[in-house]
């Protein structure tokens, strides 16, 4: 029986985004079933390549390349949902990652149990936007993405505090802070499949950034260091764009995230980006 770490390097090793996001769907069906009769799959050991599969497209373009367009066109929303496919597609990629990462460090079967269940939400949410932009004659890679997006992942790639840090508690945080402009600009287009699959998308995301909170107290509790400033120093070491409010104050409560986690970091960052 394959093991959940060859499970999720399959996963990773996937290409196609509409395959990569059945497999995941499918192995956290397994997991599950496996885990209501008592007889949970074995975690095992599998290494997970550095960078995930990827499909030929999209092309990827440094962040200063992409084309900007303006939310006000169909043209423009379709750009949108497409940068949202490619957030999802790489989410797939970091949540199965982890899984695989750091078998190594012993962790509670719960652990697994809220990786997996994100890792399958995530694929929902790739195959939500890709229908999307399918139902308008558009698809996943039909044009340019961010080629950065899997930075993170490497940089944290031997330090599971710091990407649990880093890619739940400051990444998908920061979705929850911008989730709501765009949920507000589906709405007034009237498309109301986007809106589903971003409300969907921001109810989700909300216990992701939980789980990551959740294991980070947990991994700085059994370690004995004071949680909050292992955060701020991981975060200072492996994150080099700027945490920029207005923050989402409520959901980053709900999540588990108190003010004084990433206020502090945020005027760090001010005065760094204005070169002060
Ligand atoms: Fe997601
Ligand atoms: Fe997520």
């Amino acid at each position: 029986m394959m093991s959940l770490a060859e499970r999720a390097v399959q996963v990773l090793t996937t290409a196609d985004g509409r395959e990569k996001t059945r497999l995941a769907r499918a192995h956290a069906a397994d997991w599950f079933a496996a885990r209501a009769a008592g007889t949970p799959l074995p975690i095992g050991h599998s290494a997970p390549p550095d960078s995930p599969a990827r499909p030929e497209k999209p092309e990827l373009l440094q962040p200063r390349d992409m084309p900007k367009r303006g939310s006000g066109s169909l043209e423009g929303r379709l750009a949108l949902l497409h940068a949202v496919a490619h957030i999802e597609l790489n989410a797939v990629d970091l949540h199965w990652d982890i899984i695989a990462r750091f078998t190594d460090t012993p962790m509670p079967l719960g652990f697994y149990d809220d990786w997996v269940k994100s890792g399958d939400e995530e694929a929902k949410h790739f195959n939500l936007v890709s229908d999307c932009l399918e139902a308008h004659g558009s698809h996943y890679g039909a044009l340019p993405a961010h080629a950065a997006m899997w930075r993170a992942a490497l940089e944290t790639k031997d330090d599971f505090l710091g990407r649990l840090a880093v890619v739940p508690m400051v990444l998908e945080a920061r979705g929850l802070d911008v989730t709501p402009g765009m949920i507000e600009i589906f709405r007034r287009a009237k498309d109301t499949q986007a809106l589903a699959a971003l409300e969907t998308i921001y109810a989700e995301e909300v216990g992701h950034v939980a789980y990551g909170s959740k294991w980070f107290n947990w991994l700085c509790g059994r370690a004995g260091h004071d949680p909050k400033e292992q955060f701020h120093a991981l975060v200072r070491r492996y994150f080099h764009g700027t945490l920029k409010p207005p923050f989402n104050e409520e959901k980053r409560a709900e999540a588990g995230l108190p003010p004084d986690f990433y206020w502090p970091l945020a005027d760090e960052t001010a005065v760094k980006a204005r070169g002060v």
